[in-house]
Parts: structure tokens; sequence; C-alpha cells
């Protein structure tokens, strides 16, 4: 079986991967044959997006496996594993891909298929992450009025997934259910997802939408110009707390001033059971260049000091609802989570 969507290919060989990077002036793809080309991909951010990194690591697992020539198979997969984990901290999708992966292969040891049980595994991972996305539209859907402007931060879309989108995945449905919505989206200094990404992906779709500088959203907000918020996340603790890109608590704080909803769109899967609050999430910090250069300008003085933490956490007390797939969690979120898990 083989999977294509804009985001990735799956060939049965290897994953292209559309390169993030060029978005919005070149649509290229980089194709990757070994597992440490994936790693490469997410560390350098070709792919991105909290659902898409641990799709492509699923995949990146599976070439991993094929490349095992001699020696024992589970210390190669042990680093093959760890290869792919040290990319990126802060997105749990990506260690919980993996895990799945690790429980796959070690439950099929023996099997003399393990190989292709490994690449049905990574393309369901990857299927599903599309049906997932749909039940998180359709959810969220029903919380958009017709006619609102909706506020997203970062890319939570079709290119941060293998389709359709979490945060997007919520306007596009909204948009399939005939409701007319307009889209703000932040720029998201300084990687810009929002202005190279989201509006390139909206676009594409025929939806409405304005890109406005990160500064602009709090002045909107007060003169009524947004009526919900919806993000992503990328790390969700057990208490609600929600890590996303860099901006999203701003944001959050700025909706609970300003009495807008702030909804955070994800996949239960994004939902880390290990951590009881956001303290516990690690933050990546990126390089320097991302803040000090633009557009591959630099736009601050040779050698000044920076901080890039590339997420922040966003405590619950300042979330509306998350809108995963098996339902819309309210507060309490504690409990809620816990109850959403088991089901
Ligand atoms: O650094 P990025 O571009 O990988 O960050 C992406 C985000 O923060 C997204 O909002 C999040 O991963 C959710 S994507 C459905």
């Amino acid at each position: 079986m083989r999977l294509k969507t804009k985001t990735m290919e799956w060939t049965g060989n290897s994953l292209r991967l559309l390169d993030q990077r060029k978005l919005p002036f070149i649509e290229k793809y980089v194709e990757c044959r070994t597992h440490e080309e994936v790693a490469h991909a997410i560390k350098e951010m070709i792919v991105r997006g909290a659902p898409a990194i641990g799709v492509a690591a699923a995949f990146g697992y599976v070439l991993g496996f094929r490349e095992h020539k001699n020696g024992d198979t589970k210390e190669w997969m042990k680093q093959v594993k760890e290869t792919l984990s040290r990319t990126r901290p802060t997105a749990v999708n990506l260690f919980w891909a993996l895990d799945r992966m690790e429980k796959v292969f070690f439950e099929n040891l023996k099997n003399e298929n393990l190989g292709e049980i490994l690449e049905e595994e990574a393309l369901k991972i990857a299927y599903e992450d599309i049906e997932t996305n749909r039940a998180i539209g359709r959810n969220g859907a029903e919380l958009i009025e017709d006619g609102s402007t909706i506020l997203t931060h970062c890319n939570a879309g079709a290119l941060a997934t293998v389709d359709y989108g979490t945060a997007l995945g919520v306007i596009r449905a909204a948009v399939e259910s005939g409701k007319r919505v307009r889209i703000f989206a932040d720029e998201t200094r300084p990687y810009l997802q929002g202005a190279r990404l989201t509006a390139w992906e909206l676009m594409k779709d025929g939806i409405e939408v304005y890109v406005i500088t990160d500064n602009m959203a709090g002045w909107l907000m007060k003169r009524g110009m947004i009526d919900a918020v919806v993000v992503g996340a990328d790390r969700i603790a057990l208490n609600g707390d929600t890590a996303n890109k860099i901006g999203t608590y701003s944001l959050a704080v700025l909706a609970r001033r300003n009495s807008v909803p702030f909804y955070v769109a994800a996949p239960t899967s994004t939902i880390d059971p290990t951590i009881k609050s956001g303290d516990e999430i690690p933050i990546e910090e990126r390089r320097a260049e991302e803040v000090t250069h633009c557009g591959g300008s630099r736009i601050a003085p040779e050698g000044v000091k920076v901080l890039n933490p590339a997420f922040d956490v966003t405590e619950n007390s300042l979330i509306t609802a998350i809108i995963t797939e098996k339902g819309v969690i309210r507060p309490p979120f504690e409990e809620n989570i816990k109850k959403i898990l088991e089901v």
C-alpha cells in the first residue's frame, strides 16, 4: 500500500516530503531513503507540525529496519529509534508514533514478515491521522458560528499533518458544512508558519484569509473583530496545559481579556498521559539565526544575544475547550481528559 498527499508520499521505498522551508515560493519534494535522512528532515523542518513529524518518524523507523545488515536487530532498532527521537523534543506525537512502531517490532520479532508488518503499521498511523483530523473537524465545526472571523497561529493545517489539519481541519469542516468564515493568520515569527504556510494552504482551498503580524491580534480582539481563536498543539499535559508554537500563550491571555473563546484542536495522541502539568513539557530552543534574520536578510546587529524558544505553554485555565477526534473536552480538564483517554 502507498500513501500520497500534498505533504508526504510513501513510495514503498522512500518517504517524499514537501520541503516546507521553501514554501510558499517553491513546491519541491525531498526524498528520504534512510532513517537518518528522515531524522534530518524532521530536525531541519522540511517536515514539521506535531502529527506530521510523528508519521514521518514512523516511516523513518521502517526505513531503518530495512537498513539493518548484520548484528543484533534489537540493538540496531534501538539506535534507529534514538536517532529519530533526538530531532525535536516538544511534540509528543513523535515519541508516541515511535513507541507504537517499537511495540509492533517487539511483538513480531520472530515473524519473517516483520518488515511488511512495520510498513503496514506506519501506513496505519498515517491513514488514521487523516481520519482523526476529519473527526476533529466535525467536532470543532459545531463550535464555529456562521459568519465568524477566526484567528489561528502557526500552521496546524494539512501541512502539519498527513492531510486536512487539526485547527485548519476545524475551519475546513465549518466551510464544508456551509458556514461562512474568515481567517486571520498570525504571521508567527520567527519561522513565519502562518504567513508562509497557513496563508498558502487556505488560499489554495479558496478560504478567505488575512495575514496579520503577531502584534496585531490584541487590538483586533479589542475592536471585536475576532470571534474565536483556534490553534493546534504539540503536547497536552493531563491537566490540559498545552504546549504550542511560541506566541500561543500571549494569544490565550488576550483572548481571555477580551472574552474571545480560545480553542485547542488536537488528536488524543498529542495528550501526554505521563505528565501532570505543562511545567514538565520540554521546550525546544532553536538557532539564533531564525530571530536575527527574516527572509534570509539580517535584521538585528551582528553579535546580538538572542532567545529563541520555539514553543510556549498555555495553562488550562485560559483554554475554553480542547477539540479532539473523540469529542470536545471542557473543564475540569484533568477529570475530562482522563475520561476521554479511557474511551
Ligand atoms: O515548529 P513547528 O512548525 O513544528 O510547530 C508547529 C506547531 O506549533 C503546530 O501548531 C502544532 O504542531 C500542531 S500541528 C497540527
